[in-house]
């Protein structure tokens, strides 16, 4: 795939350029009885080379006034964190990864008193941590730019410091407040799994919100789906838990479509049954009874489905568009046929905000209640020290999301 994700590419140089007057204070003590358990070093997978994570052991950190000490239970691997394993397309190694991590606080500072929802905290919950740093609920990460990005800190995604306890891919980690303004939220209602699919979730979350802003998608509408890797099955999942009912999955592979019918999917089609985007096209159609999608999300990273996605929605439709985090080329429309004729109301979506964030954990509680097999989604359970192994599980797409559980 062409890889050119300018935009990307910006916001991580102006995270860089704002962690410069970022100088920790390490304040000097830890604030909690529990502390006595916790070892006196820990270790951290470092990616110190391209396909290649060392894990270093480091002294454990004091715990400033403001600082959370957390033992970590496990953290899902994103395809930010194989893209970066497999390039380095920014320059961050040595860099420790893992950002869709969770754990238990092990010592905090004496400021430390709630989440960043205003939940309290005390030694023992279980937290995770968000990328979106800011204290506006409503920030995105394409807002980044617009707004000062220093003072505050993400974990798993920028390059090491002095602390070293940066990424979720580890045995502890130092969440750091005040200055830092680290996100994180106080999350010991969800189990592991639950805790572990956070951060995808809220994915799709933001994608149904960006969707419902267009007034089109109802209750009764006829959803397809297309593309069935964990961003599509976890779309299915969140417009389940929303009541909407009649979702037609769209991919190639036969076993990601059975797990999108054990998702909520009403029906399934796979693309490699038809010749040409007509007949693809015909074979939605039957699925939904004689009729076109009302409203449509694209979950793939493939242009040609992208521009095959326009033929799946009736005159006066909806589409969401989010299969491009990063830059997977040009698509070829026709903008008459497509768009303009069939007055087809689009809509883009990136990452999420914090609200969508806070929101995604009801969303995993809504999807527990009405029996959506979530946990299932994590194919692949591998402890630290096989986080080489991780990495390469998910480059070779022999499972859905794989993960790094501490034992
Ligand atoms: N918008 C965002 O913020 C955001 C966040 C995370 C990921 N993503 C993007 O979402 C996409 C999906 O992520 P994933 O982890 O599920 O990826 P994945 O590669 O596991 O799944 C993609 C699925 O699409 C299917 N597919 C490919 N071509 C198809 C076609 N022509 N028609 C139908 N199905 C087709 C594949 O068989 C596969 O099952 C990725 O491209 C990723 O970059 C976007
Ligand atoms: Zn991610």
């Amino acid at each position: 795939m062409d890889i050119n994700n300018v935009n990307i590419e910006e916001i991580v140089k102006q995270v860089l350029a704002g962690m410069a007057g970022n100088a920790s204070s390490a304040p000097a003590q830890t604030s909690s009885a529990a502390s006595r358990a916790i070892p006196k070093t820990a270790h951290v997978a470092v990616l110190t080379a391209l396909e290649h994570f060392d894990i270093k052991e480091y002294p454990m950190p004091a715990v400033g006034d403001d600082d959370i000490l957390v033992k970590v239970e496990g953290c899902g691997v994103c395809g930010t964190d194989a893209h970066e394993f497999k390039r380095d397309p920014f320059g961050l190694i040595p860099v420790a990864l893992g950002h869709e991590g969770t754990g238990e606080i092990v010592a905090m500072g004496k400021n430390v008193k709630t989440d960043t929802a205003g939940k309290p905290v005390k030694i023992g919950d279980k937290i995770v941590t968000c990328m979106i740093f800011k204290d506006d609920p409503e920030i995105t990460m394409f807002d980044l730019n617009k707004k000062n990005v220093g003072g505050a800190d993400v974990y798993g995604l920028l390059p090491d410091d002095d602390v070293h306890l940066n990424g979720w891919f580890s045995d502890y980690i130092l969440v750091r407040g005040g200055n830092f303004g680290s996100t994180f939220f106080n999350v010991s209602d969800l189990d592991l799994d639950s805790r572990i699919l956070i951060e995808p979730s809220a994915v799709l979350v933001h994608a149904v919100e960006r969707a419902k802003s267009l007034n089109i998608l109802r209750f009764n509408s006829r959803v397809a789906v297309q593309g069935c890797g964990p961003i599509g099955l976890l779309c299915i999942a969140v417009l389940r838990t929303l009541g909407v009912e009649n979702i037609c999955a769209v991919d190639g592979n036969e076993q990601r479509l059975a797990f999108a019918k054990k998702m909520g999917a009403t029906s399934t089609v796979n693309f490699k049954d038809f010749q040409g985007i007509e007949a693809l096209a015909g074979g939605v159609k039957d699925a939904f009874g004689g009729h076109l999608a009302d409203f449509a999300f694209q979950c793939t990273g493939n242009p040609v489905a992208h521009a095959n996605i326009y033929k799946f929605v009736r005159n006066g439709g909806g589409l969401c568009e989010l299969g491009f985090f990063i830059n997977g080329g040009d698509a070829t429309i026709n903008p008459h046929f497509d768009i303009c004729s069939k007055e087809i109301t689009i809509v883009g979506s990136w990452v999420y905000t914090l609200r969508d964030y806070a929101t995604t954990f009801d969303f995993l509680k809504r999807a527990k209640g009405i029996g959506l097999p979530l946990s299932e989604l994590i194919t692949h359970r591998f402890p630290l020290e096989q986080i080489n192994e991780a990495l390469k599980t998910n480059l070779a797409m022999t499972g859905l999301k794989i993960a790094v559980v501490n034992k």
